[in-house]
């Protein structure tokens, strides 16, 4: 018996840490069955579940986002022209902002005013670089009007206090003759802002002040008090509390039973390693066939955590007002040798826009509670859209996932009957085809199929009930190798191409590649 444990444990490891990116040979098609109900639409997809995270960490938004006026990289006002137009294009609902871990070390007086008056202070949590605050609180709203995004501010409850969290939202919203509305004036914005959500700290559980929950649900009350009073009731946004992290249930059971009535949502995070061990996450770029299937079962671990605290919140709050956003995800690899660890700048590869789709599709499927997720991280930072390197930027395959899947952004979600057979590999294994249906806001609906399996496509015959299609026509996101990524001197080596379907019968069919994302509108 533990002969065989032992046998089957190496067969495992063997799998997992096999070097090559390239998986095996093609076998025959599999074939899958869907089966989308038109006739039982469901919630509305918030755009928000298509949001960002921005956070000062490496270069995210020093150098990612921010160059400066005088810089030779072409830029607007200070921001670099080829970031904001792709953001742009790819139709970014919401950013998240300064952080992050550094939120609780952030004191937003210290970013406005004379930039050349601003202090220095030192970025403590990532690299201990120095942070010029050139980048603060006037820049952050010029960047989203910019980009045409909503904006979500995380405020300081670590070090900071709830005098400094009321004025920051006084200085951003009051339309009054107050000292501080006049000292929004005098740096250069007239009018007020709208905040559309205002976060009361950031992991509160460790970086922000590693609390308990039920001390911080306390503190939760008092800061969220100051931020009504201080924000006029039109300008309001919505509170989110700082919660959980894992399968665990306590900070949303804390939090909706004790947060008070100005908790408007509860955050989660979740990040992915390949590993699913902390301490040795695994590469971004060539790995075995093990760490890609073990990378798409550790993400689809979201999918009970979102279940178990839905529950949770379904019990205190039977009505549906209390939100539960996924403020941070996505892919985190062992630091990228030659880069400064504290930086978490990765690649993103073929593997990372497989693990977005998969992610999309979950989070449809919880689009009633889940009404905004924020990846993490926008620009050269973790699971990034993009990268730079001085003048030059590429799109990654996870910008290209986000790209495809536009159309979902404030959709009616459409329930999904999928048969599919099992993609498995050592001890990991899930349905081969993931799949995601909704009506978009033009009135066509639009499917989504993501490919686990790298060596086989799959044959997808797709049946509506409730509506009637003729024509399936989108595009798909695929590569030869599982690592296939853009590279500074190769930026479109892996960019999505058509894809359609065909009529057969009653079915609309689809020949979708191994390791594939692909989105097609039916009409
Ligand atoms: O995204 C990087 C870090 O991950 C964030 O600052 C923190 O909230 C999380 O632990």
């Amino acid at each position: 018996m533990m002969r065989t444990m032992i046998a089957g444990l190496a067969l495992a490891l063997s799998v997992w840490l096999g070097a090559s990116p390239h998986a095996a040979a093609q076998s025959p098609a599999a074939d899958v069955q869907v089966t989308i109900r038109a006739d039982r639409p469901g919630p509305v997809i918030n755009p928000n579940v298509y949001a960002q995270f921005a956070e000062h960490l490496g270069a995210g938004i020093y150098e990612g986002v921010w160059v400066g006026e005088g810089s030779s990289i072409p830029n607007t006002h200070g921001f670099r022209n080829d970031v904001v137009a792709a953001l742009r294009d790819l139709k970014v609902p919401l950013v998240r902002w300064p952080g992050g871990c550094f939120a609780d070390d952030y004191h937003w007086r210290e970013g406005i005013g004379p930039r050349d008056r601003r202090p220095v202070r030192v970025n403590a949590h990532w690299g201990r670089v120095p942070e010029t605050n050139a980048f603060g609180t006037h820049e952050f709203m010029a960047f989203a009007e910019m980009i045409g995004a909503k904006v979500y501010i995380s405020g300081n409850v670590g070090s900071g206090s709830v005098q400094e969290m009321g004025d920051w939202l006084e200085y951003l919203t009051s339309d009054t003759q107050s000292a501080l509305a006049n000292e929004r004036r005098a740096n250069g914005r007239a009018a007020p802002w709208t905040i559309d959500y205002f976060g009361v700290g950031n992991e509160t559980w460790g970086c922000g002040g590693n609390m308990r929950p039920e001390f911080y649900a306390d503190l939760f009350r008092q800061y969220a008090t100051y931020i009504k009073l201080r924000t006029p009731p039109e300008r309001r946004p919505k509170i989110v509390a700082s919660g959980g992290n894992d399968e665990h249930t306590e900070w949303v059971d804390v939090l909706a039973s004790r947060g008070g009535h100005d908790l408007d949502a509860i955050s989660h995070h979740y990040y992915t390693t390949p590993s699913g061990v902390w301490e040795h996450k695994g590469n971004a770029l060539g790995f075995s066939e093990g760490e890609w299937i073990s990378s798409l079962v550790h993400t689809m671990r979201i999918d009970d955590y979102l279940t178990s605290n839905e529950r949770v919140l379904d019990r205190h709050d039977p009505q549906g007002r209390i939100g539960l956003y996924l403020d941070e995800w996505g892919m985190w690899y062992s630091p990228t040798p030659g880069r400064e660890p504290g930086f978490l700048w990765q690649q993103n590869s073929l593997r990372d826009a497989v693990v977005a789709g998969l992610n999309f599709n979950i989070f449809h499927r919880h689009a009633k509670r889940v009404q905004m997720t924020n990846i993490a991280q926008m620009v050269n930072v973790l699971q990034a859209m993009i990268l730079t390197d001085g003048p030059r930027m590429i799109l990654t395959p996870t910008y290209h996932a986000f790209h495809l899947y536009r159309p979902f952004q404030g959709a009616t979600y459409l329930p999904t009957e999928t048969r599919a057979p099992r993609y498995r590999l050592g001890a990991y294994q899930a349905p081969a085809v993931s799949v995601s249906a909704a009506r978009d806001t033009e009135g066509r609906i639009q499917l989504a199929l993501v490919n686990l399996d790298p060596n086989r496509e799959a044959l997808v015959r797709t049946r509506i009930t409730g509506a009637a299609a003729s024509s399936a026509v989108g595009r798909v996101l695929t590569a030869s190798a599982m690592d296939a990524h853009n590279s500074f001197d190769a930026p479109n080596a892996i960019q999505p191409t058509a894809f359609s379907g065909v009529v057969e019968g009653d079915a609309l069919v689809f020949r979708l590649p191994a390791k594939s994302v692909a989105v097609v509108a039916l009409q």
